[in-house]
């Protein structure tokens, strides 16, 4: 029997610290109007000192998980697509497999920047279809705002924190994840990169004092190979799913740009109310953008049961990819009773309790290898 990805479940979590175009030009040299005109943002969330991209990415995952009454345990897969996890290694995911307790999954981050949740996407289903596992669980979650220079008036006013979570189930029917592409060029590395902390660039006294360690970007470069990159990723990805422009419902693009929005959906020859927009209330989030849009837009109702939609990115490395997607979900999804609520928060309990004592345990041993 063939098999399809189908997407069950989707969550998200945003800050809830709301920092306004006006609270910015109380810090930088900018006008509530500049930045409107030239991104279409009029806000984003920052994340607070305790909001890590583990604890959004396992809120988001939570919600998801609710929605596709799935237990923790019963999940096989999990990836978290970031560029800002909480360390260089361990993974994320790892953190999140442990908040959330899920005992028997395989866990890993994934860096594509802005594009990282179509390609977690993409990696996921093709292994959820080739039947090495069951159910998945990918994640975008990003707190940029750790790595953005707040004096640097070209980039701090664009970018915004949070997390948005999907689960991806096997199933026998038709639809789900009906096709992907994803696209490289590392020719582009320089134009949105984070310099130093990493193998190249140790983290030192020098790249402190030269702010080597915020996120670096050429905003009308990355600007141009955005407006081409989106509109030749949603062709191709139709194509390769055998379908047309005029079959589609819905596009949710990364919201990186009001203005790289509207230039691709003018190249698409698309209405612009099939292009989904919350840009003006979050800012780029990077790779959070795509899944809290899509979960934005099942809560909106633009999306129903059969419809087909094209979720799309691009960024840093630079990467671009896109994914065709027919919703196999009926909505509104029946959501869990308070009893299911109940026994869900206890599963909770349950795995900050296992966490404790795995790392109790794994202290007193320790404390008798030293002796
Ligand atoms: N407020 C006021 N003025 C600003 C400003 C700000 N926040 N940021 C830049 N400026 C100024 C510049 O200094 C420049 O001034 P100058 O002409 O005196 O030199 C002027 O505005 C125009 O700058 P420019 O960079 O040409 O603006 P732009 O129209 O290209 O818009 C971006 C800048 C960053 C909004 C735009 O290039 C962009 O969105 N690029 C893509 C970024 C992106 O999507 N990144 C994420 C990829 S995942």
């Amino acid at each position: 029997m063939t098999v399809h990805a189908h997407i069950t479940g989707w969550g998200k979590f945003v800050p809830p610290c709301v920092v306004t175009n006006d609270d910015l030009a109380q810090m930088v040299d900018t006008s509530d109007g500049w930045i409107r005109t030239r991104t279409g943002i009029a806000e984003r969330r920052i994340a607070a000192d305790g909001e890590t991209t583990s604890y959004m990415s396992l809120q988001a995952a939570r919600q998801a998980l609710e929605v596709a009454g799935l237990s923790p345990s019963q999940l096989d897969l999990i990836i978290v697509a970031t560029v800002t996890p909480d360390h260089a290694f361990p993974a994320t995911a790892c953190l999140v497999q442990d908040g959330l307790g899920a005992t028997r999954a395989a866990a890993f981050d994934l860096s594509a920047g802005c594009t990282g949740f179509i390609y977690g996407l993409s990696v996921a289903a093709d292994l959820v279809a080739s039947g090495a596992y069951e159910n998945a669980l990918v994640i975008g979650a990003e707190t940029l705002s750790r790595i953005v220079d707040w004096s640097d008036r070209a980039t701090c006013v664009l970018f915004g924190d949070g997390a948005g979570a999907i689960v991806l189930q096997a199933n026998g029917a038709n639809g789900g994840v009906l096709s992907t592409v994803l696209g490289s060029d590392g020719s582009g590395c320089e134009l949105l990169c984070l310099p130093a902390g990493g193998s190249k660039e140790p983290a030192s006294q020098r790249t402190l004092d030269e702010g080597l360690h915020y996120l670096k970007m050429e905003g009308r470069q990355v600007f141009r190979f955005a407006a081409r990159a989106m509109p030749t990723a949603t062709r191709q990805v139709l194509e390769r799913a055998g379908l047309t422009l005029s079959d589609l419902k819905l596009v949710i693009p990364h919201q990186a740009n009001q203005r790289i929005i509207e230039a691709s959906t003018r190249s698409l020859g698309l209405p612009a109310e099939v292009v989904y927009s919350n840009l003006e209330r979050y800012g780029n989030t990077s790779a959070a953008s795509i899944p809290i849009a899509l979960c934005e837009a099942v809560d909106e109702g633009r999306v129903e049961q059969d419809d087909l939609i094209v979720c799309v990115g691009f960024g840093a490395g630079l990467t671009w990819g896109a994914a065709a997607i027919r919703w196999s979900m009926p909505l509104p999804p029946e959501l869990p009773s308070p009893w299911e609520r109940v026994l869900r928060q206890l599963r909770y309990r349950y795995a900050s309790l296992r966490s404790l004592v795995r790392r109790f345990v794994r202290w007193l041993f320790a404390l008798g290898v030293k002796e």
